[in-house]
């Protein structure tokens, strides 16, 4: 068996590689080795998930932004992205909307923007649950206190998404202003797990001067933080940012990056992302078919939702929220998958016979 099969069956087996073993596995990666690791991505998957796709509904509650990532599409300098903001009685709707179409998990994701209080955001968490306790509340908000994600977190939110972007220092610095620090980001990260939220991190492939060394980098500390969920996808450039002419990532190597996570985490929550069904029509069901086992897809208004563009070309601006649905459950269908009406708890808190490895 050729050496890299073999970094793959340790990984299995340990966790762990050093990061000279990962660089090489990601260097050195090809088809043959490619399906060796989705085959085992698989076994893993079903044997925690079954063939069972979970889904979130994502609304995308404001597009104002205070920081100004070189990537995305909606930082603050891009003073042609058109603002929004959704109300409280909004926000309602689309749960309702959604709890109608079977979602259990409600995303509620935005800028970093100023204008949602504590005292906004913990009454609109607070709301929700009241009249959704079966479902849980996820937060996308950004970087903030411990004491602000407690408020939050007591107010009856159950998770937090926040992505790393990049393990690597010199790395993270090339993609984000002097003002953002992969020390806080890490912090916040750190305390999101302390506080007891079912925390989810992620990184971006291909963007702007990663190297494997720095994709080696993301899996350590993946490993260090152990995290609940883990939502990776490539970088796609948007038209109105510093990095419009640079080259996106692709979808071979986030196919990659999606076994290899399900391999060294097999109860991972790993959603198969709308950015890598951006870049490839068949996208997403290739992420599952390479481990992934959740869908995100948008509950938010179709009027806004071409605002909330992070990057170019983004599906399903144009689609309401129940033909999303539809047309991911038939997607799931067509590859031997079922689209579940399910919370989707990590793993951990099912019953144990589920669990055991
Ligand atoms: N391409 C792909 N993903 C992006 N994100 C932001 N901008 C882009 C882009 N241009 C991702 C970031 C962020 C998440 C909400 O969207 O990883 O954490
Ligand atoms: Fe939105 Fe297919 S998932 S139209």
């Amino acid at each position: 068996m050729n050496q890299f099969k073999r970094l793959i069956d340790k990984l299995e087996t340990t966790s762990y590689l050093t990061k000279e073993e990962w660089v090489m596995l990601i260097e050195n990666r090809n088809v043959e080795i490619s399906e060796y690791l989705f085959e085992k991505a698989r076994k893993w998957q079903h044997k925690y998930y079954d063939n069972k796709i979970y889904t979130r509904g994502l609304i995308e509650f404001s597009n104002y932004c205070k920081n100004d990532c070189y990537y995305c599409g909606i930082r603050r300098s891009n003073r042609s992205a058109e603002r929004y903001r959704l109300n409280k009685e909004q926000m309602m709707e689309c749960c309702e909307i959604g709890y109608k179409l079977g979602f259990r998990t409600f995303v509620l994701q935005g800028g970093e923007d100023g204008w949602f209080s504590q005292e906004i955001l913990e009454d609109i968490i607070s709301t929700i649950k009241k009249k959704y306790p079966d479902c849980a509340i996820t937060l996308s908000i950004g970087e903030r206190s411990y004491k602000s994600y407690l408020g939050l977190f007591q107010a009856g939110a159950d998770r937090y998404l926040l992505r790393h972007e990049t393990a690597e220092e010199a790395h993270y610095q090339k993609l984000h202003p002097a003002e953002l620090s992969l020390e806080n980001r890490k912090r916040c990260l750190f305390d999101l797990k302390k506080i007891g939220y079912q925390t989810g991190t992620g990184f971006m492939v291909g963007s702007p001067g990663q190297t494997a060394a720095s994709l080696a980098e993301d899996m350590i500390f993946i490993s260090e933080l152990e995290p609940h969920m883990v939502g990776i996808g490539p970088f796609v450039p948007h038209h109105e940012t510093p990095f419009a002419k640079k080259v996106g990532g692709t979808v071979e190597l986030t196919l990659f990056m999606i076994g290899l996570l399900r391999v060294m985490m097999p109860k991972l929550l790993l959603p198969a992302t709308t950015a890598l069904g951006t870049i490839d029509p068949l996208g997403r069901e290739k992420g599952i078919q390479a481990g992934a086992n959740v869908v995100m897809p948008n509950l938010s208004p179709t009027s806004v939702r071409k605002k909330y563009e992070l990057y170019d070309n983004k599906i399903c601006t144009g689609e309401e929220s129940a033909e999303c649905r539809t047309c991911l459950s038939q997607r799931m269908k067509n590859i031997g998958y079922e689209l579940v009406t399910d919370r989707g708890d990590y793993c951990e808190f099912k019953e144990e016979k589920k669990c055991i490895r």
